[in-house]
């Protein structure tokens, strides 16, 4: 199963998840709130149902949240019209597409994603691009390459079963240079959540 199929089959079970790990999720919130401001226009890369965007939404100019999943963007579009929140707008689209123009957008948030892109210095290109010189990319990534081999087995396992998608393993060093190379300034980066290995990771376009 491709990724795109996976979440599909997943979108609603996911949206159904994601206040259930209700102190995580407040806790990225709550820190990601503190870096925006009413002027910001945010890309929410790999926004899946939405959950991010539309909390981040009162606070900023405008969110884009993008995603493959077309199940995902539909829950999302649902969930904006149902809170009247309109300066969120969700596109099914990959971050390649051409209508997103180079340095449109002064924030771009990735939660949950990059350990599940194929080619994450191409990922990083393309973000540094579409953030002029001095935009924040605000992070957070799980990263399995800190979880002990019995978690990575199950992974492993739960992928060739098909119940997982194609994860990478990174470690938290291995995505701090990653970011650094892709031609960023990383401003914070810590593992916040040792539970999950949760890497947050702020970073400013040089
Ligand atoms: C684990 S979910 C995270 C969703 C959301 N960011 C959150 O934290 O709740 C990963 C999402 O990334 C999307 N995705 C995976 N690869 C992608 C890609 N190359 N471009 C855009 N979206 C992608 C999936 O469809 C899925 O909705």
């Amino acid at each position: 199963m491709n990724s795109t199929a996976f979440w599909d089959k997943r979108s609603k079970q996911y949206d159904d998840a994601i206040r259930k790990h209700e102190a995580p999720f407040d806790k990225t919130i709550e820190r990601t709130k503190a870096l925006l401001s009413c002027s910001d226009v945010v890309l929410d890369f790999g926004c899946g149902s939405g959950e991010f965007s539309l909390d981040l939404a009162p606070q900023v100019q405008r969110v884009h949240g993008i995603d493959t999943s077309a199940r995902m963007i539909e829950l999302a579009k649902g969930k904006a019209r149902d809170r009247h929140i309109d300066n969120a707008i969700f596109d099914q689209k990959d971050l390649f597409d051409r209508s997103l123009i180079s340095q449109s957008f002064s924030t771009v948030i990735a939660f949950s994603i990059f350990h599940l892109v194929d080619d994450a210095s191409k990922m990083l290109a393309r973000l540094n691009d579409l953030l002029p010189t001095g935009g924040l990319l605000i992070s957070e990534t799980p990263c399995l390459g800190e979880r002990d081999w019995l978690f990575r087995s199950l992974i492993n396992l739960a992928q060739k079963l098909g119940l997982a998608p194609t994860i990478y393993s990174l470690s938290s060093s291995e995505l701090e240079s990653l970011v650094s190379c892709g031609g960023f300034e990383i401003l914070e980066a810590k593992i916040w959540d040792e539970k999950n290995a949760l890497q947050w990771i702020v970073a400013r376009k040089m």
